[in-house]
């Protein structure tokens, strides 16, 4: 059947890489509009490692888990803590790892790093840019250090050629920047479209499994334009990894999305430096930096980032509404999160909120979902509204219920020492966790029943 090619149109949404026969002008899949492209694809060209002929002597019998041989070789360290432990504990070899971010986030600075620590370490890579050429990457790397020759640059976008490469070379690790240049001649649709990314992504993971060779695959995310993004991945890969922040702060979070090898709510922190990405070792010293003293509105909280309590400041500005309809809105948390709250202030407290805007923000940027936060934004409301600062050396932390209530939160004890490591004097946590919470001489813990408990600190 292979020898009989026929080629088809398929239209492909460019978001998510929902297949359809026919055009439609919004995908049934991820409901964007006037994403759906036509593609062609060549039956035949692909897969044909999937037939039957192109597996034979690949065959492997059944084993039980009992007789599988653990290899604890298997895992390389990337050279950088915070790397690692978004990874699970290392590199594994023979892995696929999707590195994700807007463009200019510093996808390539970060990979070219760890080509440095892991070349160090004498295991050798290939670097194959797409987007930029041997002399650029110096240039960049110039910058970095000093690298080994362990490192081989390589400025290409043929897949066949790039694939060559790797089998004759054997490089223990292989880093693609990025996806959407890479092309497969077998495909006709253009680079970066679904056919060529997933093609492409296909074939590079026949070598990474075939030759235990671990590759790491920058993509970028672009909502609009005719890039594909690597939502359309996702699935293929074991591991996805987001790299996130502010292009204009300093700041950088590596943030686990998928992990076949590792829990998936760790992140690293890095920042943006002269000299390349440093690591953050003490993210909540960092968040927590040029906080402003004696100014109401401003509470610390401490939210749980994977198994890394970090402390975090809320921002709030409640002001009179100057039109009819008071304006919200919250940066870093969940807008409908701060109404619910601010409606549990106004009818548990007697607040008057209805007439305010309130503005919430969590400072540094980072994106906060936890619900221990809730009792952080309520306080942080009330100081702005009562306009009374809260005494800086107080965290103050817990889920808020619609009665509000103050639940208990999970990892009381390490969110405490967290805040002690810091120099905090007092921690405000729920009533009903005090007694899963180790005795800390150096902090005082006021348990809170209800949000009304919490506005006796707000007084003072
Ligand atoms: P880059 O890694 O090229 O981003 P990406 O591959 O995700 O598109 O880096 C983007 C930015 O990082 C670039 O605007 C310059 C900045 N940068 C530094 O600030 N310091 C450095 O040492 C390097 C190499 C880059
Ligand atoms: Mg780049």
């Amino acid at each position: 059947m292979a020898s009989v090619k026929k080629s088809k149109t398929i239209f492909y949404c460019q978001n998510c890489g929902h297949e359809s026969p026919k055009w439609l002008g919004q995908c049934p899949m991820c409901h964007e509009w006037n994403t759906m492209v036509e593609e062609t694809v060549s039956k035949g060209a692909v897969s044909s490692a999937s037939t039957a002929a192109g597996r034979k002597g690949l065959r492997q019998a059944p084993k039980p888990l009992s007789q599988i041989e653990e290899d604890p070789e298997d895992k390389i360290t990337s050279g950088s803590r915070e790397m690692d432990r978004v990874l699970g504990g290392g590199i594994v070899k023979g892995s696929m790892v999707l590195v994700g971010g807007d463009p200019g986030i510093g996808k390539s600075t970060l990979l070219l790093q760890i080509c440095r620590n892991v070349t160090n370490e004498h295991h050798s890579v290939l670097y194959v840019s797409g987007e930029e050429s041997a002399k650029q990457i110096k240039m960049r790397a110039n910058r970095l250090g000093s690298f080994t020759d362990d490192l081989k640059l390589l400025s290409e976008t043929n897949l066949d050629d790039i694939s060559e490469i790797i089998s004759e070379q054997k490089p223990e690790m292989v880093v693609v920047d990025s996806i959407q240049t890479m092309f497969n001649e077998n495909v006709s649709a253009a680079p970066g479209s679904v056919s060529q990314v997933r093609e492409t992504t296909g074939v590079l993971m026949r070598i990474a499994k075939s030759m235990g060779i671990t590759v790491f695959i920058i993509g970028h995310v672009t909502k609009e334009g005719a890039v594909a993004g690597p939502r359309v991945l996702e699935h293929m890969v074991d591991t996805v990894l987001y790299f996130e922040g502010d292009t204009h702060g300093a700041y950088r979070v590596l943030r686990g999305v998928k992990n076949r090898f590792g829990s998936t709510d760790e992140i690293g922190v890095f920042e943006m430096n002269e000299d390349g990405l440093a690591e953050v070792t003490n993210p909540s010293e960092f968040m927590l930096s040029g906080r402003p003293e004696n100014a109401s509105g401003s509470v610390v909280t401490c939210c749980m980032e994977g198994t890394r309590p970090l402390l975090v400041e809320i921002q709030a500005l409640v002001t009179d509404t100057a039109f009819g309809i008071p304006r919200r809105q919250a940066n870093g948390t969940d807008y409908n999160r701060v109404n619910l709250l601010m409606a549990v202030l106004e009818k548990r407290v007697g607040m008057h909120l209805s007439q305010s805007d309130a503005y919430v923000n969590i400072a540094g940027g980072l994106k906060v979902s936890e619900p221990a936060v809730d009792l952080g934004i309520v306080m942080a409301v009330a100081s702005s509204f009562r306009n009374r600062p809260i005494s800086p050396d107080i965290v103050a932390f817990g889920e808020v219920g619609l009665s509000g209530e103050v639940r208990a939160v999970s990892q009381i004890s390490q969110r405490v020492n967290e805040a002690h490591r810091l120099g905090f004097k007092t921690v405000i946590i729920p009533e009903t966790s005090m007694k899963s919470v180790r005795e800390n001489p150096g902090v005082k813990l006021i348990g809170v029943r209800s949000v009304n408990d919490a506005m006796e600190v707000v007084r003072g």
